[in-house]
């Protein structure tokens, strides 16, 4: 068999992190090494409870560590509107099993990377506050970095601003450092997470699965699907899991080399992601996806996991 990939998985849980991290549990190409946790969508304390709860609900046994409470530079900026107070909100999660890695997130990035025997994948679904750091305090390590996968920023559209995406809006300062990291980045903004929409009949199919996991999922796809049917969506972008599927299976994405720069300045375009070919490429952007093909990954994925039951 193929040699797994390892990964380090980083975000903001959140749902469709939460749903990302699903995906990636239920691979057996992945082998996730760490989860960090980085403010985002709510607080870092938040987003660093919900994702040991999410590490039980899914046998995910791999150290948890918590990023900074701010970005780099700006004031910490949360979703509440989105993701709810708890950054988590809808259906009851088991209690954590695991405590809190007395790493910070940096350091326990750096442990794995530096220890493990062969390249490592960090996968970012929330603002790049940690990477960056991480990529800043250990450029040694830059190497042993297969590639960074993201969810973030937007060639053609912003969401939390019309310029910018919300993970690359709250740290503009990060996102810029790792796009010049000269790492291979792969970029899902919103030009293909706003076409990975996820719509009723597909929360019903995972429903359908049967089993506490698919249940949970079906759960989280309704409370996003519900957010944005009330601002005008068709549908729930499944933002996050682009960065875990693009990872899994490419071809289903219609890919573009691009160079894209981080606009740290301005008053209405700060966070704007700039792609163009004026400057040799440094990402690979996901601007397309076969919705079909992807919502069944999504639903094949939670299959595997049907059998995995946690009390409550
Ligand atoms: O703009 C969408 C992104 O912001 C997703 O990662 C979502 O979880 C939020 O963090
Ligand atoms: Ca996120």
């Amino acid at each position: 068999m193929a040699q797994k990939r390892a990964i380090i998985l980083d975000g903001d849980p959140g749902h469709d992190d939460a749903i990302a991290w699903m995906l990636a549990a239920a691979s057996d190409a992945l082998q996730i090494l760490a989860v960090t946790t980085v403010c985002g969508n709510q607080t870092v304390e938040k987003v660093s409870y919900n994702a040991r709860r999410i590490c039980t609900l899914l046998g995910i046994e791999a150290p948890v560590a918590a990023g900074r409470s701010t970005p780099l530079v700006s004031e910490a900026m949360n979703a509440p509107s989105v993701h709810g107070e708890s950054g988590l909100d809808g259906p009851a999660l088991p209690e954590p099993t695991m405590p809190l890695c007395e790493l910070s997130s940096v350091a326990l990035m750096a442990k794995v990377v530096s220890e493990y025997d062969g390249k490592v994948t960090i996968i970012s679904t929330g603002p790049l506050t940690n990477t960056a750091c991480f990529l800043l305090a250990h450029p040694e390590l830059k190497e042993k970095l297969e590639c960074i996968s993201i969810m973030g920023g937007g060639i053609e559209l912003g969401n939390w601003t019309p310029a910018a995406e919300f993970n690359i809006l709250v740290d503009p300062e990060a996102a810029k450092v790792v796009f010049e990291s000269g790492v291979p980045i792969l970029m899902c903004g919103l030009d293909v997470t706003e076409k990975a929409l996820i719509l009723p009949q597909d929360f019903e199919a995972m429903r359908a699965i049967g089993g506490q996991v698919g249940q949970i999922v079906a759960e989280w796809l309704e409370f996003f699907y519900r957010f944005h049917k009330n601002i005008g969506y068709e549908g729930a972008p499944m933002h996050d899991p682009c960065a875990v599927a693009v990872l899994l299976r490419p071809e289903l994405f219609d890919l573009r080399e691009m160079c894209v720069q981080i606009e740290t300045k301005g008053e209405y375009c700060r966070g704007a992601t700039v792609g163009h070919n004026r400057k040799p490429p440094n990402a690979r952007v996901a601007m397309g996806v076969d919705r079909a093909a992807f919502v069944q990954l999504l639903i094949d994925a939670a299959d595997r996991l049907k059998n995995r039951e946690v009390a409550i």
